[in-house]
């Protein structure tokens, strides 16, 4: 018999599967976090430093399933900690969404470029990403997994833009480390891939000024599609998606949820 829609709406796309979600107390991660858990995951483990947001989020998901690990992902050996723990708690590592991610909070032409607000972001953007990446890949391999990894990059991952150099710069790296991951764990059946998402209404966005009428007027012109606002559950959606076995034979590959985005506008936060 056919699958009806709503039979298969109920399709459970993680059924007993173990996700680590970087960056899950808030924004595209805590959502997706919830999807994971919907979607039949044995075990979601949210790794951040925001320790009450983490811990509550991971409370509402429900303590048999989801635990939150204070972990900065700068730190390669709270990594590979955060990593042992959820092997040892939950028996397995399936999926890795690295997800955690900050802007500076200046513009960051290249002529105003502040290197100690480069720096600091870089290394969890850039740095933490490949942490995550390395150390869940490890894992996979030493457990004899085919795991899921996916990272967060942007849809500055492929195009410049008027600002914010240092995090543009940032997303192309991800992108960069995604291609080679990719390739490089292929022959042990982990597929790396990325999800690069058009600007959307979170705390990291609102950290530089904008917030969701900025976000609709300024942005909604540049995207192809319209009648539809971005927001977190559609990111997740993708992730799911390349974290899922409906992704079998992807790996390498940069999804954008940018809803056909032209080019970045010329904008003021202000
Ligand atoms: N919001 C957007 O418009 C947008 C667009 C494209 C891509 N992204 C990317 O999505 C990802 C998630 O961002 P968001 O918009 O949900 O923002 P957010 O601020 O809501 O979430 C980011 C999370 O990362 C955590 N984090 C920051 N530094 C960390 C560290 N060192 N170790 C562990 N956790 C750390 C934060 O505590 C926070 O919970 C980021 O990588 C971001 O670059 C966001």
């Amino acid at each position: 018999m056919a699958a009806t829609h709503a039979s298969i709406s109920v399709i459970r796309k993680l059924q007993g599967k173990v996700a680590i979600v970087t960056g899950g107390a808030s924004g595209i991660g805590e959502t997706t976090a919830r999807f994971f858990a919907e979607h039949g995951a044995r075990a979601v483990v949210i790794a951040d430093i925001q320790s009450e947001k983490g811990r509550s989020v991971a409370e509402s998901i429900g303590s048999g399933r989801c635990s939150y690990v204070e972990c900065d992902v700068t730190d390669e050996e709270q990594v590979k900690s955060m990593v042992e723990w959820t092997v040892k708690t939950y028996g397995g590592l399936d999926i890795m969404f690295s997800n955690a991610g900050i802007v500076s909070s200046s513009e960051q032409t290249i002529l105003e470029l502040d290197f100690s607000q480069y720096d600091a972001l870089m290394r969890v953007n850039v740095r933490g990403m490949a942490v995550c990446v390395k150390q869940a890949a490890r894992k996979m391999i030493e457990l004899g997994t085919r795991g899921a990894i996916v990272c967060n990059a942007s849809a500055m991952s492929t195009i410049g833009a008027q600002k914010f150099t240092d995090y543009l710069m940032s997303k192309h790296a991800v992108l960069g480390l995604v291609r080679a991951a990719s390739q490089q764990l292929g022959a042990h059946g982990i597929r790396v891939n990325c999800v690069s998402p058009n600007v959307l209404v979170t705390p990291l966005i609102e950290k530089v000024g904008l917030n969701a009428a900025v976000v609709e007027n300024v942005f909604g012109p540049f995207t192809s599609l319209k009648g539809v606002v971005l927001t977190t559950a559609h990111v997740a959606e993708a992730v799911l998606f390349l974290a899922s076995e409906d992704s079998a034979f992807v790996t390498g590959h940069n999804l954008a949820v940018d809803g056909g985005l032209i080019s970045m506008p010329i904008f003021n936060s202000e």
